[in-house]
């Protein structure tokens, strides 16, 4: 079986050096090098190779950040060690924004224009890159090589944008996130290396310390994320040995009591799906982290995983605990270098202390944490396209059901949980699930964390008990910046609804919501006042979802499409017919758009529109 991609220049020994850091020298991995005499003779593959086809990402990854691109040469060589047709692996590689298929230059910067961003004057910022380094997607010339600059969704920073992400090939660091970005600061930035290190990271702002009591935020600022010691030292791995102490049913009895629903954007009841993982006699089981965190407008995971990392990996191991899991996944997305950066070694650091392994905490049970990093790809967080990734493959959603419980990763039970919902595990387990189960509303319990940006005075992350109404949040975030009035609040971000000065004393809960027609999504609470020009705004919004709609669907592949093209004409002031006309328009492809797509990406990505049609936000 010949696997070439036909390309004429073979693999270089830097990118064979590449993958090898991956995948072993390739005399290994699959025999042992017993075979390495035929190779030249004889096609290379087996069953071994093909079992690590879920490497595909990691070496994609790995000559990406090398070279600064994915060279046929370097495909094909893949293709050869994990015996991965070469057309299926340039479709992996095309699918995701952070790979590039073609020569690059060494260095890209990715400059938000998302939501918030754009709220705190990214198309300033855009027109100084162009000042600077020449129009988006031409070279400029910097310290010897390349340099380009293109616009990119949400890059996880809206506290602070606008947000700018450089990816640099043969570099050390390879990533690195700015917020707030200039042309200038990214100039240095550029020259930055490991040995001449930037100043390190903010902590970020936790407005509401003196407010409230935090729960899920209780550490942030108070521990050393890069130490076990310090994590421990307040109270880090108690929840474990309790977890240990009620074993697996009691853990499952305390989340069920708790009343946990999922804070990913679905709202599933979390004790649902941990026990018909761990019911499940097909084995292995397997427990993901979802920590992909790709919705505009939304920051808790990374502020989570950068400040209190450790809290995480003691999570997970519970989760695995419960489930009767032997193996974990973190999948973080790739515009989150620091936040990695942090796992690994928190992930590294526990493994050493005996935290994960064969035996944990000498407690008989075995357990074991891979982190891997997503790249690019908004739909690789929804949960059956974040399995999808893990195994080397497109993100694309799979049919529902099998649910994940059913048949998940790898084809195995599965539990998939997000950050913020695995960091309420723990407080579950410190306080007793019926305990938790007082705070907030009878339905929705606990407390929920708020990303709060735009034209807002204070812009951060802030935990409050369900309940507290948006009122109270935007207040106790300083009001709309400057005294303005207030226009609108997009809840939940791009997937959200827009909701009016009207709704300021709805309380933020799940059940309130809905009520409203409006969701709670990912925590997302962008605050646009008067002066917000909310027609391009929305026009942004179906501008991601056109990019970002995986195209397998045809309602949700043309539909975004469709819907885009309206915002662009009204946006230009020049509808076809009426405006009138044009809404009849924009309803009829939500509709089609939201009844027949597949997954959660089509049947939200009218959301917005809709909301801001019923509210009077554009066309009036
Ligand atoms: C398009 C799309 C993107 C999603 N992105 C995320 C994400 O970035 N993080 C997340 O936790 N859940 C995301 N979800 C929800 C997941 O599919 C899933 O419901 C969640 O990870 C389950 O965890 P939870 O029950 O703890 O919320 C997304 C869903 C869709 C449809
Ligand atoms: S709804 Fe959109 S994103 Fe989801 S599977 Fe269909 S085409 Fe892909
Ligand atoms: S970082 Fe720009 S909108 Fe989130």
């Amino acid at each position: 079986m010949d696997l070439r991609l036909g390309a004429t220049v073979p693999a270089t020994e830097e990118e064979r050096a590449a993958i090898a850091s991956v995948l072993g020298p390739p005399d290994t991995g699959w025999d042992g090098g017993q075979r390495t005499a035929i190779d030249g003779h004889v096609a290379i593959g087996g069953h071994a190779a093909r079992a690590r086809r879920h490497l595909l990402i990691p070496v994609l990854h790995a000559v990406q950040e090398r070279i600064g691109w994915i060279s046929p040469g370097a495909l094909d060589h893949i293709c050869e060690r994990l015996t991965v047709p070469p057309a299926e692996a340039y479709g992996v590689a095309s699918f995701y924004a952070m790979f590039r298929t073609t020569a690059s230059p060494g260095a890209v910067v990715h400059v938000c224009d998302d939501l918030a961003c754009q709220v705190r004057g990214a198309e300033q910022l855009c027109e100084q890159m162009t000042r600077r380094f020449g129009a988006e997607g031409t070279e400029a010339a910097f310290n010897g090589t390349g340099v380009s600059w293109q616009r990119s969704p949400c890059l996880g920073q809206c506290d602070r944008g606008s947000a700018a992400l450089i990816q640099r090939a043969g570099a050390d660091p390879a990533r690195t996130g700015l917020a707030p970005a200039d042309p200038d600061q990214i100039w240095q930035a550029l020259a930055v290396t490991a040995a001449n290190p930037a100043a390190p990271p903010l902590v970020p702002q936790l407005e509401n310390r003196s407010l409230r009591t935090l729960r899920l935020l209780r550490r942030i600022g108070q521990v050393d994320p890069l130490s076990l010691g310090s994590y421990r030292a307040a109270g880090g791995y108690e929840m474990l040995r309790r977890a240990v102490a009620l074993g697996p049913q009691g853990v499952l009895r305390e989340v069920k009591d708790a009343k946990l629903l999922g804070r990913g954007g679905a709202a599933f009841p979390t004790a649902v799906k941990w026990e018909a993982v761990a019911a499940n006699p097909v084995r292995p089981h397997y427990v993901v982290c979802n920590a992909d965190e790709s919705e505009p407008g939304t920051f808790k995971d990374r502020v989570l995983m950068e400040e209190d990392p450790y809290a995480l990996v003691e999570a997970v191991t519970i989760m695995g605990y419960a489930c009767g899991a032997e193996q974990g996944y973190i999948y973080i997305r790739g515009e989150y270098p620091l936040a990695e950066a942090r796992l690994r070694n928190a992930v590294g650091q526990a493994r050493a202390r005996g935290f994960l392994g064969e035996d944990v905490m000498g407690a008989g049970f075995s357990f074991d944490i891979d982190v891997r990093r997503g790249a690019g790809a908004y739909i690789a967080g929804e949960e059956t396209a974040l399995i999808n990734s893990i195994e080397g493959k497109r993100a694309e959603p799979r049919n529902k059901p099998p649910f994940p419980a059913q048949s998940g990763l790898f084809g195995k039970p599965t539990a998939i949980n997000n950050v913020e919902t695995l960091l309420s595990v723990l407080e579950i387990l410190r306080i007793g699930g019926p305990a938790f189960a007082t705070i907030g509303t009878a339905s929705s319990t606990g407390t929920r964390l708020f990303c709060l940006s735009g034209c807002v005075e204070r812009p951060g992350l802030y935990e409050y008990e369900f309940g507290i109404t948006l009122r109270e949040v935007i207040e106790a975030a300083g009001g709309v910046a400057g005294g303005r009035p207030l226009r609108a609040v997009l809840l939940g971000g791009a997937a959200g609804s827009f909701v009016g000065p009207g709704a300021l004393d709805t309380p933020l809960t799940f059940e309130a919501m809905r009520e409203i027609g409006a969701t709670l999504g990912s925590g997302v609470v962008l605050v646009l006042d008067d002066t917000v020009d909310i027609t391009s705004l929305l026009r942004r919004i179906t501008q991601f979802f056109r990019d970002e709609s995986c195209g397998q669907c045809v309602p949700c592949r043309v539909g975004t499409v469709r819907q885009e093209e309206v915002l662009a004409r009204m946006a230009r002031g020049a509808p076809f017919g009426s405006a009138a006309q044009e809404l009849a328009l924009l309803d009829d492809i939500g509709s089609v758009t939201r009844d027949a797509s597949i997954c959660g990406l089509g049947q939200t990505a009218v959301t917005a529109v809709q909301s801001a049609v019923r509210l009077g936000l554009i066309g009036s």
